[in-house]
């Protein structure tokens, strides 16, 4: 194996006589002179109803497709196909509740769960092509309701349940969504977030809502409105529900689910992923990645209701025919041994969570999971945000114990499936995702669009397209081209900058633009100035991202007041507190600074570069668009 430069950790023999891929390098070069073919070899690793004509379409791009002319059903492949082999019996979902109780389901059980969830669906006039949003807590009925949606070919929408009311209003009202499947309540470190009351409130804004679907978690008394709302048990136990389910033959590039992102500027926008090409994508990068085999019990820790659990908690492990387990609650409550706990418990051979969990956990102290077995683990894996080399090594050698390679996947909602990531068989550098997945072509560019050299920092662009990319945003194709097609000429811009070593290996620096990643939640500076905004005292807001040391970012904001109104401590709370009702709580802003002014441009722009230089001590550099 080739010498690399700097801190390297290399693959032990037994992980390169063992994995599903030995030798990268070989891979990567048959996937580049052969991105069609690769694809198609892995595509055929699933069923199909009808075989597609084409591969890669891309005689409309950026609106490229993928397998067109096929027909499928990624909740099919999910479920269906495993029933015809000895999976059948095999633990598909394994689920366990912040209290400590579990439910465990077979391939069999989620199947029949599925389909009959699906018929519920049917049951309130769900049809192909109709948008149902769910708002819950990570409950099996979570992935079953994506699952059931999918399988009728439905588009489902999941919001995160740690978003806030008027966060799930504009989703349901832009996505027009006919049902909302909703819980009670979701337990969070002992506590309840009353679900059900956030979707009311939010309700009352949103008229396209004909049902509400509400599954019980937690059994607190919630307001049920006659007509409206309907609750998940009653119906699917009535003698009509029966598990007898046709599946839908959809087209491989009908809509498979949409999910709200924060983007640049505004309003969230929805990401369009359908269900061919990100079927193959997440089925093929979770495979070789994660080095998946049956006797695994993987572990994604992240939530459902962003990117990550759907692609792998969700579709990539269930399309593999994998083990998945999802757990309820916080990494460390009651006590901060709670996740270690887990892995014993269940014997989790791959751990896949977010570098601000294990920045968390590392401030115990190793005493924690030094009391229980980890010695099932076999690979970790790392997504989110950039993972400082402080942390990785604390994962490889207190949770890993220097046996376990970590895979750091660089991707986004956007993206689908892994972009930038390590297979076992690599050589790892702590901090670093190494290389593109094999066929992608990528670079770092400077401003003007020409390649930087070695170790300088640039705008990260895709070169090549691949089968889980976006295919749209939801009703917006003209933001679609202007937002990831337009800097440079067929390049997908990825809105973060990056380097790359002198061995291939590149290295995420962060956004370049107004997202925020905040112990790896994605936000926008817009979502929460205009929750600022929208509280009466508040004249204008303007928010930026700083480093900290837990969440990678904080969020700091600067306030100007309507006249009137007088800057105090109890404002300042009142506002912290409007933000996490209208947003929700991981919006909720570190510090709020009255001002007087804000830098803008001529043309009336928030300069929050300047403010944000200006917070770091550091020099905001040109600055000549600056108003008087
Ligand atoms: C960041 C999450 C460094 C990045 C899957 C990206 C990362 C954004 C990594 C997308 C990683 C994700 N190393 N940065 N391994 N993974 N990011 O859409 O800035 O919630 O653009 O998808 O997260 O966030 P999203």
């Amino acid at each position: 194996m080739k010498k690399l430069s700097g801190d390297v950790y290399y693959p032990s023999e037994d992980i390169l006589n063992n994995a599903i891929v030995k030798d990268w390098n070989e891979m990567d070069k048959f996937a580049s002179e052969n991105l069609e073919g690769f694809w198609a070899k892995e595509a055929e690793e699933l069923e199909w109803f009808e075989k597609w004509d084409k591969v890669l379409d891309d005689t409309k791009k950026p609106f490229y497709k993928w397998f067109t002319g096929a027909k499928t059903n990624i909740a099919y492949n999910c479920l269906d196909v495993h029933l015809k082999t000895y999976r059948k019996n095999k633990v598909a979902l394994i689920w366990e509740g912040e209290k400590g109780e579990s439910r465990i389901f077979s391939y069999f059980a989620l199947h029949r769960e599925v389909s009959r969830f699906a018929n519920v669906l049917k049951s309130l006039g769900v049809q192909k092509g109709d948008r149902v949003t769910l708002y819950m807590g990570r409950i099996p009925e979570l992935a079953m309701g994506m699952l059931a949606c999918a399988r009728i070919g439905a588009v489902h929408s999941v919001v995160y349940g740690g978003f806030s009311v008027e966060s799930l209003h504009e989703r349901l009202e832009d996505s027009h969504s006919k049902v909302l499947i909703v819980c009670d309540g979701a337990y969070q470190r002992g506590k309840i977030i009353p679900l059900k009351a956030i979707a009311d409130e939010a309700l009352q804004r949103a008229a396209s809502v004909e049902s509400v679907l509400v599954v019980k978690r937690t059994g607190e008394p919630v307001n049920m409105e006659f007509g409206r709302d309907i609750w998940y048990h009653e119906l699917v136990n009535l003698p009509i529900i029966n598990s007898k389910n046709d599946i839908e033959k959809v087209d491989a590039e009908d809509p498979l689910f949409m999910l709200y992102t924060s983007g640049t500027t505004g309003k969230p926008k929805a990401i369009l992923h359908t269900h061919g090409g990100y079927m193959v994508g997440t089925y093929s990068t979770f495979k070789y990645v994660f080095d998946i085999n049956d006797e695994d019990r993987y572990w994604c820790a992240a939530d459902p209701g962003w990117v990550t659990g759907h692609s792998y908690i969700v579709y990539g492990p269930l399309l593999n025919g994998a083990t998945s387990m999802m757990y309820e609650g916080a990494p460390n409550y009651p006590f901060p041994n709670r996740w270690w706990q887990i892995i014993e418990k269940y014997g989790i051979t791959i751990l896949y969570t977010a570098p601000t969990a294990i920045r968390g956990l590392m401030r115990f102290g190793e005493a924690w999971p030094n009391r229980h077995d980890l010695s099932s683990l076999r690979i970790l894996g790392s997504v989110g945000e950039p993972i400082n080399p402080e942390a990785w090594r604390w994962y490889h050698r207190v949770i890993g114990k220097n046996n376990c390679p970590i895979m750091d996947t660089w991707w986004q909602t956007e993206t689908g499936s892994f972009m930038i990531t390590p297979m076992p068989c690599m050589p790892l550098k702590p901090g670093s995702g190494t290389k593109p997945f094999p066929g992608l072509k990528m670079d770092i560019l400077d401003e003007a669009g020409n390649p930087v050299k070695d170790n300088e920092e640039g705008f990260l662009v895709i070169k090549t397209p691949w089968p889980a990319m976006m295919r749209t945003i939801y009703k917006d194709p003209d933001k679609y081209i202007e937002k990831y097609w337009s800097k440079y000429d067929g390049m997908y811009l990825t809105g973060d900058s990056a380097k790359r070593d002198e061995d291939g290996y590149y290295w995420i620096i962060g956004r370049t633009d107004d997202v925020l990643k905040v112990s790896g939640y994605r936000l926008g500076t817009a979502e929460i100035e205009s929750a600022l905004v929208s509280h009466p005292a508040v004249a204008e807001a303007a928010a930026i991202g700083l480093p900290h040391e837990l969440k990678g970012n904080a969020i700091h904001t600067f306030v100007i007041l309507k006249s009137g109104f007088e800057k105090s401590e109890k404002l300042r709370e009142d506002l912290i507190y409007h933000v996490g009702h209208e947003v929700g709580p991981i919006a909720k802003p570190e510090s709020v600074e009255f001002v007087d002014v804000l830098p803008k441009t001529r043309s009336g722009k928030i300069m929050r570069r300047v403010l944000k230089a200006r917070a770091l001590g550091e020099d905001p550099g040109n600055i000549s668009t600056l108003e008087e």
